[in-house]
């Protein structure tokens, strides 16, 4: 049996949020960062839903706290909108998606993502921190009920943020085609994401911007199928390490990638072969493909001049092995685990931890 559930209506071009206006929107309350608040594009945005009353929420920050979500929806409430967006990256998306559940109110959810990576504006999911401790929030009615990939936003990308946001793409796609939830509509879900995001990625580091929509669509495909099939080892570990030292969570995903694919490859082979033949990495025997795999992202990591290990990432081993106790029980506890195509037990977190912790 597959199932396969899409609610979320996706609008993709240049000026694409000029759409905004046709929800009919009284009352919008939008949600977003700093940066998008002091550069003047929040105000843009909002003023292009057509709206009687405006409020912006712009104190959100990477990584969000279950306490400033808590505050936003205090704000929302008090508010009610008939329309909530979400202007900015996973961080700013998470953060309204919490908001508007917690609201319990009935506005719809427009999210507008302005990095290529989270895939937050079609997932189920919402990641909020407490304690240190990284908590994905997994329910359907956090599915935003619209996304808008406008191109234009992405004109002022840096090259770090297209590196660390186009690696935690690649990681949806390649954790989901191998996932325990996988169908045959995530698998082309993530087999096309996976091979944009691969394909485009460099000119987009180097300021191609004509690419830029390509690697924003497949954020949103690899977030379609990931939301549905579930991810792995890697996100797991990307959380925990993220809830305690603070690297954004693409750069994790860069850094456990690899080695959770040199893990999984004894139960999940042939298919990240195919995912690899697919990409035009060849290989005609699944071992070739998967070291190739493994070797071409390897390389692209280094091409986009992200750090390989977490002592490049600026955290020493004596603090990854202080902590490790921590990391093994969040990242056991994380529910992208149960995903993972191979059972995933105390011995291979801390095989992994050993690969990526690197040297000073
Ligand atoms: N909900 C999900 O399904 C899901 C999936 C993966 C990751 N996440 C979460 O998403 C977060 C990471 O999101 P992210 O990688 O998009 O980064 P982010 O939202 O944390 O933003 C990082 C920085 O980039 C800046 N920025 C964003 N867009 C920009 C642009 N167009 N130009 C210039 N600067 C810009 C922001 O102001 C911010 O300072 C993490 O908390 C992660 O856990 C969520
Ligand atoms: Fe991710």
């Amino acid at each position: 049996m597959d199932e396969f559930v899409c609610t979320t209506k996706i609008i993709s071009g240049p000026g694409a949020v000029e759409k905004l206006a046709d929800f009919g929107a009284r009352r919008v309350f939008l949600v977003t960062d700093p940066f998008f608040f002091k550069n003047g594009t929040a105000a843009r945005v909002a003023a292009a839903a057509k709206a009687e009353q405006i409020e912006i929420f712009h104190d959100v920050k990477p990584d969000p706290s279950v306490e400033l979500a808590a505050e936003g929806t205090a704000k929302l409430r008090s508010f009610g909108p008939d329309l909530i967006v979400a202007l900015g990256g996973g961080s700013a998306m998470d953060c309204a998606k919490a908001m508007a559940f917690f609201s319990k109110g009935n506005a719809k959810l427009i999210a507008i993502p302005t990095t290529s990576g989270s895939g937050s504006e079609v997932t189920d999911f919402a990641i909020l921190t407490h304690n240190k401790v990284k908590h994905p929030l997994v329910d359907r009615r956090l599915r935003p009920d619209a996304a808008i990939l406008d191109s234009d936003l992405l004109e002022e990308l840096p090259p770090s943020l297209v590196a660390d946001a186009g690696f935690d793409v690649l990681a949806h796609a390649v954790e989901a085609y191998v996932a325990t939830g996988a169908g045959v509509f995530t698998d082309a879900l993530a087999r096309e994401a996976f091979g944009r995001a691969y394909g485009a990625l460099p000119a987009s580091f180097a300021g191609r911007k004509e690419v830029r929509l390509t690697v924003h669509q497949a954020a949103t495909m690899a977030g379609m199928a990931f939301t549905q099939a579930g991810l792995g080892l890697c996100h797991a570990m990307a959380h925990a390490l993220g809830g305690l030292f603070h690297i954004p969570h693409g750069r994790l995903n860069a850094i456990l990638l690899p080695s959770v694919v040199a893990c999984n490859a004894h139960v999940a082979g042939k298919k990240y072969g195919d995912l690899a033949r697919s990409a035009g990495m060849g290989g005609s025997a699944d071992t070739i493909a998967v070291r190739n795999l493994k070797n071409n992202l390897i390389r692209l990591r280094r091409e986009l001049k992200l750090p390989e290990t977490l002592a490049q990432a600026g955290v020493a081993p004596s603090a990854v092995w202080s902590a490790a106790g921590e990391i093994v029980a969040a990242t056991l506890a994380d529910p992208c685990c149960k995903t993972n195509p191979m059972a995933v037990e105390d011995f291979l977190v801390r095989r992994i931890l050993e690969e990526v912790t690197g040297r000073v």
